[in-house]
């Protein structure tokens, strides 16, 4: 049912928010100190159109915006939407009563993320590739997607087309692609089985597509060049489909800051390393130790590191953090400490850091 609600609040994930007789109401693709109406279905409900617009409301970059889900927020204006960011951080410390000064947010520019991870599926004789719409398992077929760097950007019909060739029923699967300095790195997951003859054709495609390499479910079916990513002057090659921050120049900017703070330590455990982002950048000057889950991944640092010259020592040791996390004893061989964990957070880790002399970045 159509009603009409003023926006109050900007939810925490971008959502806005009015306030009914009945509770909060979503309203996604608004903004504060507007009217809308809406199509409310319980506590959320589906903007039909703005009534009163916010000064804050700018037109969305990309065509396919409030039907993808991947964006929420590209009706709102860059600074206003930086200054909501760092109060998220600033409202999330303040809510466990930690005390911290919040830096301002880096922002990274439009058409600079080079890691996407698309769903496609197969449907009417071709592929569709792109985003699932937002609470939903449809994928909606992307023609742009401009927060891309536009060497995937570019690729999508490619990659549409890759994903035609991949898919072996009408199930969704899952397409990583990752822009590296010798080109695309695709990785394939649940895509279906391949025969021989699947495999000839699949690498002339990729060969003639001019990518770096294909892999299915993690086995590498295909690779022309070696994808490398470039960890400020040490190259690693990462696993398919493997962790890697999504934008270059956000990680170059934490990056720095770990570098900055830890100036002068000797002996420093890098906590869910990955393929060594910050370890290899660390070891022109520190000793590191590495610790990371991904078996995959701690081979891609140490292969990195061997490659490279001008480097301390890095050692690597493969370790669920969560199960066994590093205790105060272990720690107190480091006087330096970078803690970089997934979303899932990791508090027994935190208690034993909490409790231990290093000098720590989060
Ligand atoms: C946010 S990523 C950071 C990686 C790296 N620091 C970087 O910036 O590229 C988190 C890392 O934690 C690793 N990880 C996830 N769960 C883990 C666990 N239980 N124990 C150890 N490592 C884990 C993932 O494999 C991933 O490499």
């Amino acid at each position: 049912m159509s009603a009409r609600f003023r926006i109050t609040a900007l939810g925490a994930q971008g959502d806005g928010i009015a306030v009914s007789d009945t509770g909060p109401v979503f309203v996604p693709f608004t903004l504060p100190g507007e009217t809308v109406t809406a199509a409310r279905r319980k506590e959320r409900a589906e903007l039909i159109a703005v009534i009163e617009t916010a000064p804050e409301r700018i037109a969305p970059a990309c065509r396919h915006f409030t039907v993808c889900g991947g964006c929420a927020l590209q009706h709102m204006r860059d600074d206003v939407y930086l200054a909501w960011k760092r109060q998220k951080v600033a409202d999330a410390l303040r809510a466990r009563r930690i005390e911290a000064p919040v830096a301002g947010i880096v922002p990274c520019r439009s058409g600079s993320r080079r890691r996407a991870v698309f769903s496609a599926r197969l449907a009417q004789g071709r592929a569709v590739l792109g985003y699932n719409r937002a609470f939903s398992h449809e994928i909606i077929d992307i023609e742009e997607c401009p927060i891309l760097v536009p060497e995937i950007e570019g690729k999508l019909p490619l990659l549409r087309e890759l994903a035609g060739r991949l898919g072996r029923s009408r199930d969704a699967f899952h397409l990583t692609v990752t822009r590296t300095e010798s080109g695309l790195d695709v990785a394939a997951a649940a895509s279906g089985p391949l025969s021989a003859a699947d495999r000839l054709s699949l690498t002339e495609f990729v060969v003639g597509s001019g990518f770096a390499r294909l892999s299915v479910d993690g086995e590498i079916i295909v690779e022309p060049r070696k994808p490398q990513v470039d960890f400020s002057g040490v190259m690693v090659t990462p696993p398919p489909g493997g962790f890697l921050q999504a934008v270059a120049s956000a990680e170059e900017a934490m990056a720095e800051r770990v570098l900055k703070h830890l100036e002068g330590a000797k002996r420093v455990v890098d906590l869910f390393s990955g393929s060594g982002t910050f370890a290899l950048r660390l070891a022109r000057r520190s000793e590191v130790h590495a610790v990371e889950g991904d078996a995959a991944a701690l081979a891609a640092l140490d292969r990195g590191f061997r490659a490279a010259s001008g480097l301390r020592r890095v050692t690597t040791e493969k370790r669920d953090l969560f199960r066994r996390p590093l205790t105060v004893k272990e720690l107190a061989a480091f006087d330096g400490l970078v803690f970089d964990p997934p979303r899932a957070g990791a508090e027994d880790l935190s208690r034993q850091i909490a409790r231990s002399d290093v000098p720590k970045v989060g």
